[in-house]
Parts: structure tokens; sequence; C-alpha cells
């Protein structure tokens, strides 16, 4: 059976890699490796990661795109991929302009596709957005839908899925997050270079670690999350760190507002393995991002999540994950009450793990191979 894997951001890379490594591990398996390169520093991080070098990249990235642009240059570049190599299967992750536009250039080329963490819902259109309707349009032309949730699998029911199409496998995040946590305790050289890096961490302060991004955020949401970060960083007992990303709708704000505040320290995007070494010395995690909301839980990290909605209830519904959203006395208010509150933080940093058991890339796997080739 040939095996089509098309990712090109951060997350998706992080989600997909073990997938790959599990798809290279089937003896019936021909795997080919497609990246669109819509990130293109930080995507090669975690390509270096996770040692997997790209069968193609469609190098599709351009300083602050736009998602049609993105979008028409992957359909234009991937479809002669799909002619020529004529794959059984396009397995696609998540929610992003790569998934839904490899999605449709599968469809339009009659080759059956997988989505990889499939029925993730708000019912919001335009939160998060693009992504609500991302995740929508890729699930209509899908053939086999892997729900990382039981939650999940009961949102694509509700939309008319056909019950055999869906699979309940857990979130790959997970297999990649233990894979990695596992990796970096067996690499002195790593350990020492952490120490190097995070040098700075004070242990007597309480460590605030800050991501942001949503493109729903950009003007107003981030310069109430700035206002916010200012706040927080006045008390003495706290120390924040903030990896911005590269989209310059962020960097703009978050470096024009944040930049010469001596309490704040602003660095680039971490590589992964120091990224999750981060999040295990951070006592509590402040972010938009899908993915720390899944990871944060299985850290045992509190998570308050700056978004009004979010497709990943499960965390919030067993008490580790909050929604505080982007209003700044909202997020100060959140964070001084886990601060100041040994037992309610105790109560959320409880290691609940809503997302997976570290096997979901070996169901999806089990799950194509019964499909076969046909
Ligand atoms: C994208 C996804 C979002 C996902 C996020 C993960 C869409 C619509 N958005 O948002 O769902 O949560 O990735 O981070 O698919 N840039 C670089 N180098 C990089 C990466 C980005 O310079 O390695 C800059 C470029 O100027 C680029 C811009 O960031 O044009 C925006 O990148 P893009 O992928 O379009 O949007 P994100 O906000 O990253
Ligand atoms: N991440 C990383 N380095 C960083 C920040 C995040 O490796 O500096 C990882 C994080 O652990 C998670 C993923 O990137 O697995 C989340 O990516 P992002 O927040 O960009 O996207 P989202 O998950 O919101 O789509």
């Amino acid at each position: 059976m040939k095996v089509l894997t098309v990712f090109g951001t951060r997350p998706e890379a992080i989600k997909m890699a073990p997938v790959v490594a599990a798809l290279r591990e089937s003896a019936s398996v021909s795997v080919r490796v497609c990246v669109t390169g819509q990130h293109r520093s930080m995507l090669d991080s975690v390509l270096r990661t996770f040692a997997i070098v790209p069968d193609d990249d469609l190098d599709v990235m351009s300083p602050d795109q736009s998602l049609s642009e993105v979008f028409a240059r992957i359909l234009a570049r991937l479809d002669p991929i799909l002619a020529t190599w004529k794959p059984d299967f396009v397995l696609v992750q998540g929610d992003t302009v790569t998934s839904t536009a490899a999605a449709l250039a599968a469809f339009y080329r009659r080759v059956r596709v997988g989505h990889v963490e499939a029925g993730l819902r708000t019912g919001d259109m335009n939160s998060p957005w693009p992504e609500e309707a991302n995740r929508r349009l890729t699930a209509v032309v899908t053939d086999r839908h892997y729900a990382p949730t039981e939650r999940a699998r009961r949102a694509l029911l509700a939309e008319g899925y056909p019950e055999d199409a869906i699979r309940v496998t857990g979130n790959t995040v997970i297999d990649a997050l233990l894979r990695c946590t596992e990796a970096n305790a067996r690499d002195p050289a790593l350990q020492s270079r952490l120490q190097m890096d995070f040098d700075w961490i004070d242990p007597h302060k309480r460590l605030i670690l800050v991501t942001g991004h949503r493109r729903e955020s950009f003007g107003g949401g981030f310069d109430n999350i700035c206002k916010a970060l200012a706040t927080l960083a006045r008390r003495p007992d706290v120390q924040i760190v903030y990896p911005v990303h590269l989209n310059p709708n962020v960097r703009g704000p978050v470096f024009g507002q944040l930049g010469n505040n001596e309490s704040i320290r602003l660095i680039e995007p971490l590589d992964y393995p120091e990224f999750v070494a981060l999040m295990s010395r951070a006592d509590l995690i402040l972010t938009d991002s899908g993915g720390i909301q899944e990871e944060a839980p299985a850290l045992r990290k509190p998570v308050l999540v700056m978004r009004d909605t979010s497709e990943r209830p499960e965390a919030i519904d067993v008490g580790v994950a909050r929604l505080v959203g982007t209003d700044p006395a909202a997020i100060v208010a959140g964070v001084t009450d886990l601060l100041d509150d040994a037992g309610r933080y105790a109560a959320m940093a409880n290691g609940a793990t809503p997302y997976g058991d570290g096997r979901a890339s070996a169901r999806i796997v089990a799950d194509l191979l019964e499909c076969g080739s046909s």
C-alpha cells in the first residue's frame, strides 16, 4: 500500500512524526513524506528533531503570507506528485491550510484521505479562525476519520459521517511527547545543553511559560495579552518566558510592547526537545496553542487558555485546563488565583491525560492496513 503523508507547519510535523515512524515500521507500506513548507524554519526544526528527510518539499512559505496564496500554491505543487506517484492514501493532520489543501488535492485525484485529529469542533466558525472551517472542509473529503477522543467521534457522528469510517485513536501528540521525554532523559549532552540554555531560570521564582499566535487575536487580542503579561511581570515572585512565534503579526506587538520589560524573557521559538524541557520546568502555562493544551496536562502542568472557545474541552472538563480569554483582567485573575491558592494549583496539576496513551499512531497504521490497497 502506498501512503503519502502531507504536512507543513510545526504542530502538524510534531503530530505526524510518530505516524511516519509507525508507517515505516510496516513492511506492507510504502511511505512517502511530502512537506509543504507552509512553515520554513519551524518545520525544519521538527524534521531535524525526528530525523525525517522529506521526499518532496513544496517550499510554499513567503513572508506574511495570505491564506489563499498558500492554499493555491499547495494545490498546484502537490497535484503532479499525486498524478505520478498515485498513492492509495493521503494522510493529513489537523486544521491548517496545508491539511485542507492537501485533502482537497487528493480528493480531486480520487485518492482516499485519512484525517489525523478529526472531529475537533468549537461550533464557532470565527474561533479559531480559520481552523474551524478548515477541519470541517477536510472532513467532507475524508474517507478515514482518526478521532483523538470519544467526544470528537460523537461530533463527527452528529454531522452524519458513517460510524464505520471513524476510529478513536488518541492524539498522536502524546506519542510524540512521550518519545521526546524518553529521548531527553537518555541524552546527557542535551541535559547539559539545557542546563546552560536555561541558566537564567531562578529556582526561587514561579516560572510562567507563554505562547500565543492565533489569527483571531491579531490586533486587540495581542495588545490585551501583552498588557496582562506586563501586569503579571510586576510580581516579584514571578518570571515569565515567552518563545515568540515567527508570524510578523505576533512579533510586532509582542516585541513592541514587551521588548523592554526586564522581567519578561522573549526568546526565539525553541526546538521541540528544548520546549518540552521548558514545559516540564514551568509552574504554569499560558497559551492559545492547540497542541500545548494537549501536552501540558500529560506533564502535570496547569494550562490557562487565552481564547474564548476551545475545541479541546476534555482538559477543561477534567479540571486541568481553564479558558481565560484575552481580557487582561481575566488573564491576570486566572494566573493570580493559581499562584496564590496552593489547593487549586494542586487540583489542576493532577496529571489527567485526556488525549491519549502514546499508541495513537499504531492504531492509525493498523486501520490503514485493514483498509488495504483496494
Ligand atoms: C499556522 C496555521 C495555524 C497553526 C499555526 C501553528 C493556518 C491558517 N494557520 O498559523 O492553524 O496553529 O500555523 O504555529 O494554516 N513564519 C516564518 N517562519 C516559520 C513559520 C512562520 O517566518 O517557520 C512567518 C512567515 O512570515 C509566514 C507567517 O509566519 O508567512 C505566517 O505563517 P502561517 O503558517 O501562514 O500562519 P501561522 O500563524 O503560523
Ligand atoms: N512548540 C515547540 N517550540 C516552541 C513552541 C511550541 O516545539 O517554541 C511545540 C509545542 O510543544 C506543541 C506545538 O509546538 O507541540 C504547538 O505548536 P503551535 O502552538 O505553533 O500550533 P497549534 O498547536 O496551536 O496549532
